[in-house]
């Protein structure tokens, strides 16, 4: 009969690496071993490799987590074992010390690193710069949604359709369904978008994390309040950043000069939750959507269903139609937090009746 209490010291990683909450972590990906049984049979070994796995790692000594999760996570850690009156690794206790006694105050950006299912190892993690706070600078972009990470899920899923095509992100954030697309599913050209200069930035600074480049490719990186742009080439890939607000992008002006019409599909995350936004948003994908076979695909982190439907009513004034798609299967990325997605493929309804592509 197989042992009880046994840990997977890969999952524990990746969630801990992802700042899952603490409250839900969990030791086992396959199996129900309870909580008591697998720190009962955690032997110091075990504690050792754990510290190795997740805050003593190269990766997060080089690009720091919140140093509050970290103690919390070693604290509840040590608890556990105390409680079921296992003996605790001394490293454990120096590690611990060691944190709660550098504590000098905590910053307002934090490192999180998402370790893909396909290739769990930690050089080939997806390192994201964030701010601490959902809200911070007065925008919602400076760090992950749910709804990203179910984007990006669904790109790792069905990277035929992206291999080779030229795709635009609006509302990009701070990067992480374009840093995976990039590493994983080998499109032509990605375009990253979105209008906050501070959320630029942060985007700028990961997507050089990620994809680190000599100073000549470092000097395309322009930044300025107004605008900030970047252009490099990874792995044959074309990266580029633009400051892209959907209103400027069907407004008739010069300055569309720089709007990427020619993009075969467009993606967005995470962007139906200010219903202010919905009408220029709607016209933005009726400019994009204006050729035969391209297509926009929106993942909304479910918080308020109506103001979703709202936005799917507005669709139609802009001659745009959507069909509901099936959401991805939970499998390459941790989600740190339940709330609901839902997924939508849009096109523009001229294209409907020959088009054999709308349904994925
Ligand atoms: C909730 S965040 C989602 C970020 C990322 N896509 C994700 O899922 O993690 C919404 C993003 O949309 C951007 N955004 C909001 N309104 C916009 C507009 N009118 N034009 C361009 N970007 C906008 C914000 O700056 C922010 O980065």
């Amino acid at each position: 009969m197989e042992e009880r209490g046994n840990i997977d010291l890969n999952f524990v990683q990746r969630q801990f690496l992802a700042c899952t909450p603490i409250n839900k972590l969990r030791w086992n990906n396959f199996r129900n071993d309870t909580t008591a049984e697998i720190i009962e049979a955690m032997t110091p070994e075990m504690q050792r490799k754990i510290l190795e796995k997740t805050v003593n790692t190269e990766l997060v000594k080089k690009y720091p987590m919140k140093r509050s999760y970290q103690k919390s996570f070693l604290k509840r850690l040590i608890n556990e074992l105390e409680n079921h009156c296992n003996e605790v690794h001394d490293e454990m206790y120096s590690t611990y010390c060691s944190l709660v006694s550098s504590d000098d105050g905590e910053s307002s950006t934090q490192y999180r690193h998402f370790l893909y299912n396909e290739n769990p190892t930690c050089t080939n993690a997806i390192t994201l710069q964030e701010s601490v706070s959902i809200v911070s600078l007065g925008t919602t972009g400076l760090c992950t949604w749910q709804a990203g990470l179910g984007l990006a899920e669904w790109c790792m899923e069905n990277k035929e359709l992206l291999r080779g095509r030229k795709i635009l992100e609006l509302g990009c954030g701070v990067g992480l369904t374009g840093l995976a697309i990039i590493r994983s599913c080998a499109p032509k050209e990605y375009i990253f978008s979105d209008f906050h200069p501070a959320v630029l930035t942060m985007l700028c600074k990961n997507i050089h994390i990620n994809f680190p480049t000599d100073n000549d490719s470092l000097s395309n990186c322009y930044e300025d309040e107004s605008n900030i742009n970047l252009k490099m080439h990874h792995n044959g890939v074309n990266i580029d950043v633009r400051c892209l607000p959907w209103e400027n992008i069907n407004d008739g002006s010069n300055k569309t000069a720089c709007i990427p019409v020619d993009a075969e599909i467009i993606l967005a995350a995470d962007v139906l939750y200010d219903d202010s936004c919905f009408h220029s948003l709607a016209s933005a994908l009726n400019h994009l959507l204006a050729t035969n076979g391209t297509y926009a695909v929106v993942a909304a982190t479910i918080r308020n269903a109506d103001t979703i439907s709202k936005f799917t009513e507005i669709l139609g004034v802009h001659d745009l139609v959507y069909h509901e798609m099936k959401l991805p299967k939970r499998e390459h990325f941790i989600r740190t937090d339940d709330t609901p997605i839902r997924m939508m493929k849009i096109v523009n309804s001229s294209f409907t009746v020959n088009e054999d592509n709308v349904k994925l």
